[in-house]
């Protein structure tokens, strides 16, 4: 299994830790992922971090191996240790995405040419799971609003739908009896947080092509929504005028609701949110327990998307 290494040369030293994450993060991304016409955006990106710091964090990162070994991906399996053990037979390449419903241009994406052809950035997100339990996650990626555009979005479109594949032949979780869910796993977004600049499609973690067990090849990644948003191994998007079935909702719409914001102040029905286990750090006393904050710390961000809305009800 390969191993996060930071660089050798600790140039925090020399450079503000906001330039020095980001410098970092557009090096390793291009390094792994092959991206190769950085030079332009560079400059732009590097002004964007420098000045606001929600797309990095300083506090500590989730130690890799929790990252790729503690996951939820039901077509693997139920426990969290399945999606790394049985996902070996999972072929993330060729791979397509095809982009649908209320747009002006519908296309179907080839993955490795949509990733030659964004510049793929490093965003260290807090994570926030339904369970009560959060990690921080280097991801590799670009703004999925960068895809929508290049289908232009119709006046009449709302939200954004998406879905999983289907392949019980590599999937073990979709074969046999008992199916946990509804295949294909299915989420959704409304337009406005679909195209958040903090709202991105995913391809690799800690500078390294995403594992299967985190969604290969590519995934959804909302940082102040509870972690079930973000849908893994994506092949369809459809931009659509009603708010589209998501999976957690449609199999429990008592205990997961379409917005899925977190949030301290709603308890699900079966536990509270009001705090989180850090995964990775404790040692033998078990994980820090911390308080949850309001939309997972993204509030200045995000929290005016949702002004008029009774957060309790739209859950
Ligand atoms: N996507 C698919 N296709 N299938 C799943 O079971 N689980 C969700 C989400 N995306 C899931 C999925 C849940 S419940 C969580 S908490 C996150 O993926 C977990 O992402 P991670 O394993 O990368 O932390």
């Amino acid at each position: 299994m390969a191993v996060y290494r930071p660089p050798h040369i600790p140039s925090s030293e020399i450079t503000p830790k906001d330039v020095w994450l980001n410098r970092r993060s557009i090096l390793k991304s291009a390094a792994a992922l092959g991206a190769t016409t950085l030079a332009a955006p560079l400059a732009a990106c590097g002004q964007e971090a420098a000045t606001g710091t929600s797309f990095t964090t300083d506090e500590p990162i989730t130690p890799y191996q929790d990252v790729t070994g503690y996951n939820n991906f039901y077509e693997f399996g139920l426990q969290k240790t399945d999606p790394a053990r049985h996902s070996g037979d999972f072929n993330p390449r060729p791979w397509t995405i095809e982009v649908d419903g209320l747009v002006n241009n519908p296309r179907t994406f080839d993955i490795d040419e949509l990733i030659a052809s964004q510049m793929i950035e490093e965003r260290i997100y807090r994570m926030r799971c339904v369970e009560a339990w959060s990690m921080v996650i280097p991801w590799n990626g670009f703004p999925l609003s960068a895809l929508l555009n290049q289908v232009e979005p119709l006046s009449s479109a709302k939200y954004v739908a998406f879905e999983t594949v289907v392949r019980p032949e590599e999937m073990p979780g979709q074969r046999g009896f008992f199916q946990p869910l509804p295949w294909p796993y299915r989420e959704g977004l409304r337009l406005d947080e679909a195209m958040h600049p903090l709202t991105i499609l995913s391809t690799g973690v800690f500078g390294e092509t995403l594992p299967n067990q985190n969604g290969a090849p590519v995934r959804l990644v909302v940082p102040w929504k509870y972690g079930f948003k973000g849908i893994k191994s994506i092949v369809k998007i459809t931009l659509t005028e009603q708010e589209p079935p998501s999976t957690w909702n449609v199999s429990a719409p008592s205990e997961y609701g379409f917005y899925a914001n977190v949030n301290p102040d709603v308890p699900h029905p079966r536990w509270s949110q009001a705090t989180e286990r850090r995964i990775g750090t404790g040692g033998f006393f078990g994980a820090d327990r911390r308080e949850t904050l309001m939309f997972n710390g993204y509030a200045d961000e995000v929290a005016d998307m949702y002004a008029d809305m009774d957060l309790t009800r739209y859950f």
